[in-house]
């Protein structure tokens, strides 16, 4: 496996080289196993989640150095765009931050590694705010 230093410790080159493909298979499955009991989030989701799950980790694994599957399958992320069907408040990206949080935490990663990808999340998440108390944010 190709490595690079931070200079502290040395660290593979993407976060797909260091887990592999299964790894986000894994999360996904524990991060709907959460939005499947949601009553805030469920809802906004189809009723058979196989294909949300299917996008979201190709998606991921794009993201995080994989092979660029998602764009061949879907095309530009876009992924505000994307989110302005669902309307997306604090509470919303709350509740998915937190269930992401937990599939994040049971992932086994180091933690510096943890810290980074649960950061990436979290401004993911609140960049996907669409909508406050008066209405749509556009
Ligand atoms: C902030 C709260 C969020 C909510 C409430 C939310 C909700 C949703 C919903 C309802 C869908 C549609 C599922 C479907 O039709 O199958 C979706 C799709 C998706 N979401 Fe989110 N999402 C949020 C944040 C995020 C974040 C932070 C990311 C990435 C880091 C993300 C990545 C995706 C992807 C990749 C898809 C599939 C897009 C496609 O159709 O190709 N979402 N999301």
């Amino acid at each position: 496996m190709k490595q690079i230093s931070n200079g502290q410790e040395s660290i593979p080159d993407s976060l797909h080289a260091l887990v592999g493909d299964q790894w986000f298979v894994d999360l996904v499955d524990r991060f709907y196993e959460e939005i499947a009991i949601d009553p805030l989030l469920r809802p906004m989701y189809p009723p058979d989640l196989e294909d949300s799950k299917k996008w979201l980790t190709l998606f991921l694994q794009q993201y995080w150095g994989g092979p660029h599957k998602y764009q061949e399958s879907r095309g530009h992320p876009q992924l505000r765009m994307r989110h302005m069907p669902f309307a997306i408040g604090v509470e919303e990206s709350a509740a998915w931050m937190r269930h992401m949080t937990k599939a994040v935490k049971l992932g086994g990663l180091s933690l510096e590694i943890e810290e980074r990808v649960l950061a990436y999340f979290s401004n993911a998440a609140e960049h996907m705010i669409n909508k406050n108390e008066t209405g749509l944010i556009l």
